[in-house]
């Protein structure tokens, strides 16, 4: 084999996402109904929103004006002049923003925007007398996709969750501001909102107080807004967008339900945009255009917002609740917690006395044709191993109830089998322990 650089050896091996994303697009090939798909963040196919695709599509492809340039140009690398200045007036207008297209970016996707934001903020310092700096993630676990985005060795420093025993069978992680440590070697904060994978939606109160530590330390603070505020807006909790001076924000179309046009976008200051619109050059030239013209229609008809209100939000709810309610009746009986879900597609799911690891519970459900993610991927850079990092599993709720019922039917009925196998002591502790609503 040819040798290889460290870049090959860093970022070009099995990592999580990797796996996550072949079991997601393999099951989509394949088209078959055989395998429960509950593992990535495919948005669902809403099919009011896809008319509104459909409509919007064939509007451009009747229109040379727009399908000349739509196919036929390179736009600049921080994305469309126009597009730019359409969804600054949106975000000012609509989250009382004030910002310009000098503050905005086009990416290929939320993904590619925090390979760049990651990699501008950590690692080895520009000059001689810079530290290698790290990215602190404040409430962990955190989204498995920016784990092995860094380009260098030990590049993430995670602080663990505060556990909250929220009520019977519920739970949720709080940020540990007792714990947070922002060292000199520290380069920015990050922190997905709602959080991938457990759905919390950090408050106003809490994102406060992380952007005045980012700002007291001059550094940022990277907010991923993927499935949050303005769009798409899958968040339950009545949240409203953040703005502070000291943090860099992502936006995507993909949970709107555009993942094909690979389309994010980066808002921050104008020097932070002129970077990534330079990484957007060497790396790609320019941008996917298509996303682009799909979002201004919507911005310029101002649909956007009822789009995210009167379709969006509604739709992953419900699906939440019916998810909730299949596990709730799947589980009866069994020790389990799901964190409180407040946004994003997902159910977090702690199994706290299970006999088997998540990463065991991943393989034996794929065996069983039920895709989910292993929850040992949300936990890097910590600070040390616990019994907790082995114990969840993330299930996401975008197919329909009755695959849903399916694949949560099989978890069920294996996990019952797995505890019935146990000792009877270590059963009958197990059963106590859940149902105990103390904070941890
Ligand atoms: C928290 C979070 N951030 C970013 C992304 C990247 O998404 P995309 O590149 O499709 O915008 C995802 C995708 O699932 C995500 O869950």
């Amino acid at each position: 084999m040819f040798p290889r650089s460290r870049l090959a050896s860093r970022i070009a091996h099995r990592s999580g996402i990797l796996e996550l994303m072949e079991d997601l697009g393999s099951a989509l090939a394949s088209g078959s109904s055989d395998v429960v798909m509950m593992g990535g963040g495919n948005p669902a196919r809403i099919p009011d929103v896809e008319a509104i695709w459909a409509r919007i599509l064939t509007g451009l492809t009747e229109d040379p004006v727009a399908l000349g340039p739509l196919l036929g140009n390179y736009d600049p690398p921080a994305g469309n002049p126009g597009f730019r200045a359409d969804l600054a007036q949106f975000l000012n207008r609509s989250c009382g923003w004030e910002i310009g297209p000098e503050n905005i970016a086009v990416t290929p996707g939320g993904q590619t925007a925090f390979f760049y934001l990651l990699n501008l903020f950590g690692g080895r310092g520009a000059g001689e007398d810079q530290p290698t700096r790290k990215i602190l993630l404040p409430l962990a676990p955190e989204y498995i996709g920016y784990a092995d985005q860094g380009l260098e060795p030990d590049f993430f420093v995670a602080c663990p969750g505060k556990i909250k025993k929220t009520r019977p069978h519920r739970f949720k992680y709080h940020i540990d501001f007792d714990q947070l440590r922002i060292t000199p070697e520290i380069g920015a904060i990050c922190l997905s909102r709602p959080t991938n994978p457990s759905g919390n939606v950090v408050t106003r109160g809490e994102l406060e107080r992380l952007a005045s530590l980012a700002s007291a330390h001059g550094i940022p603070l990277l907010l991923d807004n993927a499935y949050g505020l303005p769009f798409p807006g899958v968040v339950y909790t009545n949240a409203e967008p953040f703005w502070h001076p000291n943090v860099i924000q992502t936006l995507s179309l993909s949970k709107l339900g555009l993942p094909g046009t690979r389309t994010g976008f980066v808002v921050g200051p104008p020097d932070v945009i002129r970077e990534i619109a330079a990484l957007n050059a060497v790396v790609g030239l320019a941008n996917n255009n298509l996303g682009q013209f799909i979002a201004r229609s919507l911005l310029q008809s101002g649909e956007l917002e009822t789009l995210c209100r009167n379709f969006i939000r509604p739709f992953y709810q419900h699906r939440c609740l019916e998810a909730l309610a299949l596990i709730d009746r799947e589980l009866d009986g069994l020790p389990y917690r799901v964190h409180e879900p407040e946004g994003a597609f997902f159910l977090w799911l702690w199994l706290e006395d299970c006999p088997l690891t998540s990463r065991e519970l991943y393989l034996g459900l794929k065996e069983r044709g039920v895709i989910v993610v292993p929850g040992n991927y949300f936990f890097y850079g910590m600070p040390g191993e616990s019994p907790h990092q082995r114990q969840c599993l993330r299930l996401s709720y975008t197919q329909p109830p009755e695959v849903l019922a399916k694949g949560i039917g099989i978890l069920g009925a294996w996990l019952r089998t797995l505890h019935a196998a146990r000792p009877r002591r270590k059963r009958q502790r197990s059963a106590g322990s859940g149902e105990s609503d103390s904070a941890d």
